[in-house]
């Protein structure tokens, strides 16, 4: 049996991550190897529900960060952990970073609180590796206002708020660059697409 992995992709909304999921699911599964695919907020019907209460309700941020940490802690139970135990690789959709990023970064959050958080929650896990999906919040903003559907509450977000929650991202990945790779996220989905496959082969050779 393989050593389970949890690989995580981060992005300000419109960097184009979540286009990006089956391609690294097929690129686990070439190994041979059980992907698990999963998403934060949500990946457990608890956790689902969560997400559409922080997605579409207004509330405070620290209630905010509770509520993702809450539908983590059920996501890290009941999903990540066991299928790292039977040695799958799991991918999320975002994880704690994606706190840092949108809570400290966007909302304010104080990091000594966030880290509070993730020691309580996650003393003994963070993912193997991180790719983080790096774009001008402009050019993210225009991607989005192509898409036709409803934005939620993150996604109407405006001012510099995507600026400072990718500043804080770019200040978590260098806290960490063994962990991170941060990907040119700019450019058409192929350019990106290989860029990817290359981190992804260097951070997992
Ligand atoms: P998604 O659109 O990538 O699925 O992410 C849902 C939204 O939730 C996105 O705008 C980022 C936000 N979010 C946070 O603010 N904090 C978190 O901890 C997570 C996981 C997501």
């Amino acid at each position: 049996m393989t050593t389970g992995r949890f690989i995580t992709v981060e992005g300000i909304d419109g960097a184009g991550k979540s286009s990006h999921l089956e391609f690294l699911a097929s690129a686990i599964r070439a190994r041979g190897v059980e992907a698990v695919v999963t998403r934060e907020p949500g990946g457990t019907p608890l956790g689902e529900r969560l997400r559409e209460l922080v997605l579409h309700e207004a509330m405070d941020g620290t209630t905010e960060a509770l509520l993702m940490f809450a539908a983590r802690r059920e996501h890290l139970v009941r999903v990540i952990e066991p299928a790292l135990a039977r040695g799958a690789w799991v991918l999320s959709d975002r994880f704690s970073d994606a706190t840092y990023a949108y809570q400290c970064g966007g909302r304010g959050l104080d990091r000594a609180v966030f880290r509070a958080l993730e020691g309580l929650v996650h003393p003994a896990r963070q993912p193997d590796a991180t790719f983080l999906f790096d774009i001008d919040p402009q050019v993210a903003a225009e991607r989005q206002r192509a898409q036709s559907r409803t934005p939620d509450k993150f996604e109407r977000e405006a001012g510099d708020f995507f600026g400072r929650v990718r500043d804080a991202y770019l200040e978590r990945a260098a806290a960490s660059p063994g962990r991170f790779r941060v990907i040119d996220a700019s450019g058409s989905l192929e350019d990106v697409r290989g860029r990817l496959a290359q981190a992804f082969a260097a951070a997992f050779p």
